[in-house]
């Protein structure tokens, strides 16, 4: 299958889907067939070409509304032949009309166990409501956002102490774990979307 990765970051997630779909002894159905930044520069951008994987920068600020912007991207998956889009680490809302063309294909990880702590400051959150675990989430992607029928999820001990950072930091090992293990499921067909009620059909 081939997949589109939509990043605004670091990519370390990324990172993580590169190594497992380029890994032979894997078998990986799932096949990178670009990975598109709306920030230049970033350090995702180049662990992409680092992998020779094609990449195109496509900056929101270029398109005077949220739809065009999205109509852009989506044009650029569409032509790419992308089956399946990947948001990891992608710090833009998705339109509806964006999110209804790949419903079912569109998945998101977040930092945290949803439906707990939705939004961005997700480590922040945990850490205040003092949760002794938090973890990370890979679900289908829907017009609300951080909600979506749950692929994989990992639960992560918060320890005494923990800053934003450390915390963030041990959440990541576990989601870099996370995603490859969802986008697989997908690719395999081990789990799809029902549309009609948004829950995930398992097919193991
Ligand atoms: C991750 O924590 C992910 O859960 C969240 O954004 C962060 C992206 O990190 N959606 P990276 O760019 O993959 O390092």
């Amino acid at each position: 299958k081939r997949v589109g990765v939509l990043i605004s970051g670091s990519g370390t997630n990324l990172q993580a889907l590169i190594d497992h779909t380029l890994d032979p002894h894997k078998g990986s159905l799932a096949e990178i067939a670009i990975v598109i930044s709306n920030k230049e520069g970033v350090e995702g951008l180049k662990r992409a070409e680092r992998a020779g994987i094609p990449t195109k920068v496509i900056s929101h600020k270029a398109f005077p509304t949220r739809e065009a912007f999205d109509t852009a991207v989506m044009k650029e998956l569409d032509l790419m032949n992308v089956e399946i889009v990947c948001l990891a680490g992608f710090m833009r809302i998705l339109s509806p009309a964006f999110v209804t063309h790949y419903r079912g294909r569109l998945i998101n990880i977040h930092p945290a166990l949803l439906p707990s702590f939705k939004g961005a400051d997700a480590h922040q959150q945990a850490l205040e409501a003092g949760v002794r675990y938090t973890g990370c989430t890979v679900h289908f992607v829907e017009v609300e956002v951080d909600a979506g029928a749950i692929i994989t999820q990992e639960a992560v001990p918060v320890e005494i102490g923990d800053t934003l950072e450390v915390l963030q930091e041990r959440v990541k090992t576990y989601e870099h774990k996370s995603y490859p293990r969802a986008l697989e499921l997908l690719a395999r067909n081990k789990v799809s979307l029902d549309t009609s009620n948004g829950k995930a059909i398992w097919n193991l």
